[in-house]
């Protein structure tokens, strides 16, 4: 099957998205549809449900180069959408993705939901730690529901960190954040939080070649974590109680069969209300815990 060639004819917006949705089905893209109609809106620089009011519309030859191409790499180098409309939408907020960053899943609601239930007054000032924030999506969508909290958000890679500090400003939220680069504690050494939040790489070197094409246009450092998975896991568990406020709390995001082994170790290092959150998808995706007390010796 060859690609509409813009000069060939006219081309209307439903001809396009039934040829594109057909295309990458017979390219066993996991959803066709959905991805053909990103990626048109996109080239058209409309959203998705004005394709279906414009259905009958010709898209003007410019727009067919951008999204033939577009439909190429989608296609040929299994680019994921987002990054090539650099563009996802995360708890409702539009979000600006590149190659540097993971493009935020909707999985990844379920840290912000866990994370809320750490926090549950709205108008609560507590100091709250992301560790390893990409794109800013879950530090944003806190700040966006807990507008008093004082968020810091860190990163390993300081290229993730500029397109999270650019979304910051384009949602108007730069001042609520604060951005610092560095590993695992490192940036906020001598400092104590109410809540730590992280969603942390948590695949196992040796998953790499069974995994998605896509995800080998995904940082590395945003998807890793030595040889079980649980590397950066193990250490945040481990680290996480010298940065913690009296009753500060956890949550993390991990795959779903790494939960009861994270939960136990919370459990085992004293940690209490340990919470396994699940996603959409009835799915294990989040465990939260509260702080270990410190002995009393420490608490005098
Ligand atoms: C799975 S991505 C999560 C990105 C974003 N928080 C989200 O949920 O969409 C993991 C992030 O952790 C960062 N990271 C990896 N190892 C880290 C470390 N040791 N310390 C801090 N950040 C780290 C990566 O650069 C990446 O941005």
């Amino acid at each position: 099957m060859t690609a509409p060639n813009p000069k060939d004819r006219t081309w209307t917006i439903l001809e396009l998205l039934r040829w594109t949705t057909q295309y990458f089905g017979e390219r066993e893209i996991e959803t066709p549809r959905l991805d053909a109609e990103c990626l048109l809106a996109s080239a058209l620089g409309v959203d998705r449900m004005r394709l279906y009011l414009d259905f009958d519309k010709p898209a003007s030859p410019g727009e067919r180069d951008a999204f033939r191409e577009w439909v190429r790499r989608r296609a040929d180098d299994r680019v994921p959408v987002a990054q090539l409309v650099g563009r996802k939408e995360f708890w409702s907020l539009p979000l600006r993705v590149t190659a540097d960053v993971l493009s935020p899943r909707p999985d990844t609601e379920t840290l912000v939901m866990a994370a809320l239930d750490r926090l549950p007054e709205r108008d609560t000032d507590a100091r709250v730690l992301e560790i390893g924030t990409g794109s800013g999506a879950v530090a944003l969508a806190i700040a966006h529901e807990r507008p008093r909290a004082r968020i810091t958000a860190t990163d390993v890679s300081r290229a993730a960190l500029k397109v999270a500090a650019q979304n910051a400003r384009e949602l108007e939220m730069a001042d609520r954040i604060e951005f610092a680069q560095g590993s695992l504690f490192a940036p906020v050494a001598g400092r104590r939080f109410e809540l730590v939040v992280s969603n942390p790489p948590y695949l196992a070197e040796s998953e790499r070649s069974g995994l998605a094409p896509e995800l080998a246009h995904e940082p590395d450092v945003a998807l890793f974590a030595g040889p079980d998975g649980l590397a950066v896991l193990r250490d945040l568990v481990a680290g996480a109680p010298a940065f913690l406020a009296p009753d500060g709390g956890i949550a993390l995001e991990l795959a779903p069969d790494q939960a009861p082994t994270v939960a136990h170790w919370l459990r085992d290092a004293g940690w209490g209300d340990v919470v396994t959150h699940r996603d959409f998808a009835a799915r294990a995706r989040v465990v939260s815990a509260r702080g270990p007390r410190p002995p009393e010796r420490e608490r005098a």
